[in-house]
């Protein structure tokens, strides 16, 4: 009988939230022996105080720009060129922020075994050739030629390098790749619930930091957490309407995950979209100058998934029946002033009385 070699994982990013899943992914590879040792970590090559970021990871075993205070296992090996880092991994975990994916997966076609899977854990929809929406999911299998499972949760970064309890959602359609997914993943931390939902796990993740811009503008106006709970539930409402729509199929359950209102609510409270939009709110320069200023290199998601939603609610002539989604890419692109914001939600569908006999949700 052949012996399977351990598997060999490369996480494809080394952000905020990339460096704090390699410090997971490391520590488990060492503690499981189906796991290969050595874990490589793509990083996308930057000079900090006149050395390499690669250098300073693979001496110190510290991000130190994006995940400071943290150290990574001394397996975990920074690599700077990704088709280096990729081409023997078993499994590509992909954790960039997802404007760049189409670009690395042209450079990395061809260059991986033909047999590897991939897990994304990038939160946010790209713009499709043609118009409207792609899931970076299917980015990825389609330009790779591999099937792609995705990881979405309720799971801030620095919060989960600190090993504070929490949960995250693994949605893989694949039965076969479930077990040895949650296997690199989870920790007595970091607990993990495989549903076979995948494409509504992934759209709650994106789908949320439109809801979490929304929330940053209620702070920003000082309007208070019963306005804030409002938003958060009308926005949930308005996702589920939108799989409802555009991804037909999905179960109403997967929202209850750590994917759905979970996440839903810590981004809401803690992320940089919500931060973010507070201060767009409050000193009225633009989000891409807010963007350079208080994020140090990170990227934001809310404003352009926001832009790419709407692309597909104008399409289908349904942008009245997503009050807030709309108006929230309305404010971020200066259509509307932040003070009409509440205006545009007064009236939601979910405030009317609805015809049982109609009405599908
Ligand atoms: N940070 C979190 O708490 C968190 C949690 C869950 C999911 N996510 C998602 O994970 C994904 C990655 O986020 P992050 O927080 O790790 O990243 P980040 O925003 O902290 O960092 C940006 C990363 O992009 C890299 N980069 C910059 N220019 C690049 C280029 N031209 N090509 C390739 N890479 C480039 C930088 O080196 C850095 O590693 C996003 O989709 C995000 O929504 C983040």
């Amino acid at each position: 009988m052949a012996c399977t070699a351990p598997k060999k994982v490369c996480i494809v990013g080394s952000g905020n939230w990339g460096s704090a899943i390699a410090k997971i992914v490391g520590t488990n590879a060492l503690r499981q022996k189906h796991i290969d040792d050595r874990v490589t970590m793509y990083v996308y090559e930057e000079m900090i105080n006149g050395k390499k970021l690669t250098e300073i990871i693979n001496e110190q075993h510290e991000n130190v720009k994006y995940l400071p205070g943290h150290k990574l296992p001394p397996n975990v090996v920074a690599v700077p060129d990704v088709v280096d880092a990729a081409k023997d991994a078993d499994i590509l975990v992909f954790v960039i922020p997802h404007q760049f994916i189409r670009t690395l997966c042209s450079t990395l076609l061809g260059k991986i075994k033909p047999n590897a899977i991939a897990l994304s854990l990038i939160k946010g929809f790209d713009r499709a050739e043609g118009g409207g929406i792609d899931l970076i999911s299917h980015i990825i299998t389609r330009h790779l030629k591999i099937p792609c499972a995705v990881l979405m949760g309720a799971n801030l970064a620095n919060e989960v390098a600190d090993e504070n309890f929490c949960e995250t959602t693994i949605g893989c359609k694949d039965v076969r790749f479930g077990p040895l997914l949650r296997d690199i993943i989870q920790t007595d931390y970091f607990r993990v619930v495989v549903v076979d939902d995948e494409d509504t796990v992934e759209v709650c993740g994106a789908l949320k930091n439109i809801v979490a811009c929304g929330a940053g503008f209620v702070d920003g106006l000082g309007l208070g957490d019963n306005t804030k709970a409002a938003v958060i539930r009308l926005g949930l409402m308005e996702m589920v309407k939108f799989v409802d729509v555009f991804y037909p199929g999905g179960k109403l359950s997967t929202f209850f995950e750590s994917c759905g209102v979970a996440d839903l609510i810590t981004t809401c409270y803690g992320g940089r979209n919500r931060k973010v939009s507070e201060a767009f709110v409050k000193t009225g320069k633009s989000i891409k100058e807010l963007e350079d200023e208080m994020l140090n290199g990170q990227k934001l998601q809310g404003p352009f998934t926001a832009e790419e939603v709407n692309y597909m609610l104008k399409n289908k002539s349904m942008e009245d029946k997503f009050p807030l989604f709309t108006a929230i890419h309305k404010i971020c692109t200066g259509q509307l002033r932040p003070a009409g914001f509440i205006d545009c939600i007064r009236n939601h569908p979910e405030h009317m009385v609805k015809n049982p006999e109609t009405e599908s949700i």
